[in-house]
């Protein structure tokens, strides 16, 4: 048996504009994981894959599920990068302690995963590089046009400055950030929310681009600010970027009201995190306030509450 593991991610800059070229930041959530394991299935032909998610009540052999499943789609590609379809039988178990559809990077950390323990399990070990190659393809039936920074962050597992089609570059943090995450409890679908702004973008270019660069902007200036420690602009940053995804239409009532009561008990700011309408809300706080901050978030409707530092 070989188990290998990968943690979720939140965005804390630059969403969607990350899509359109600008910089973005993000860090790996690695109190939250999924886990792959493959086990050795004695009885079954050479060659056969047994995919099984408890979680999802999913199973199936690999050659009979859909051909868009993510499950198959990232098995094969990384035996076929590996070449070792004609091995005795495997069943490969995943098991997630990520909210799906939440904006917590869930999809890419079960490729991610996957990949890890089909790689230790076939004793091939594979850049990450590559490893993050393979777990874009699969974000494509997820998201459609991702940007990529959801297999970076999570394959590299470090916080990242993002720019699409460049190498990650590491964050500089002074200091410990303290941040919580809360979810609206309502689904983020990352595919069509992306996929309705780009329409929207293309009916009128200059006013979305203008809108992506200001994003853009804020994102660079919070790379300055979390290198500086400076907690405060950090918070005023992330208010800004928050009024620009609510100029872009990907916001929400349910999300405006959490951000409201993490505000009016102290935070230093706070946003929504990946593609938005639902999913979850960061917000940066006082390492003291952080359980005062949880309770009342809870109380105005989250339905899990996760407190990192960073
Ligand atoms: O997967 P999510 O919901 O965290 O969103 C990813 C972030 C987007 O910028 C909205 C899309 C992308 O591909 O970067």
């Amino acid at each position: 048996m070989t188990r290998a593991t990968a943690p979720g991610k939140f965005i804390l800059f630059g969403e969607h504009a990350v899509v359109y070229g600008q910089p973005a930041i993000a860090f790996p959530l690695r109190q939250l994981r999924v886990t792959a394991q493959i086990n050795i299935i004695p009885d079954a032909p050479r060659g056969h894959v047994r995919l099984h998610a408890p979680d999802i009540h999913y199973h199936a052999w690999l050659h009979e599920a859909d051909e868009e499943n993510p499950l198959r789609k990232i098995v094969e590609l990384t035996l076929d990068e590996i070449h070792a379809q004609s091995s005795p039988a495997i069943e490969v178990r995943v098991s997630s302690e990520i909210l799906v559809a939440s904006g917590l990077g869930s999809g890419a950390a079960v490729s991610t995963a996957i990949v890890r323990a089909l790689c230790q399990h076939f004793e091939q070990p594979l850049e990450l590089e590559r490893q993050s190659e393979l777990v874009y393809e699969v974000e494509k039936i997820h998201h459609g046009t991702p940007s990529g920074i959801d297999n970076t962050v999570i394959i590299y597992d470090q916080p990242v400055y993002f720019i699409r089609g460049h190498q990650p570059e590491r964050l500089s943090i002074s200091g410990e950030l303290t941040f919580i995450l809360a979810d609206t409890g309502l689904p983020s679908n990352t595919g069509q929310i992306v996929g309705n702004l780009r329409n929207a973008w293309e009916q009128n270019r200059p006013t979305f681009d203008t809108i992506f660069n200001h994003i853009g902007q804020v994102a660079e200036r919070a790379k300055s600010a979390i290198a500086a420690g400076d907690v405060k602009s950090i918070g005023i940053l992330m208010d800004e970027n928050q009024q620009l995804l609510e100029q872009l239409g990907v916001s929400s009532e349910t999300i405006s009201g959490l951000l409201t009561t993490a505000r009016d008990h102290g935070a230093y700011g706070a946003k929504l995190s990946g593609a938005g309408v639902g999913g979850i809300i960061i917000t940066l706080v006082q390492p003291t306030a952080s359980t005062r901050i949880v309770n009342a978030l809870r109380e105005a409707g989250a339905v899990w509450t996760g407190v990192t530092k960073v």
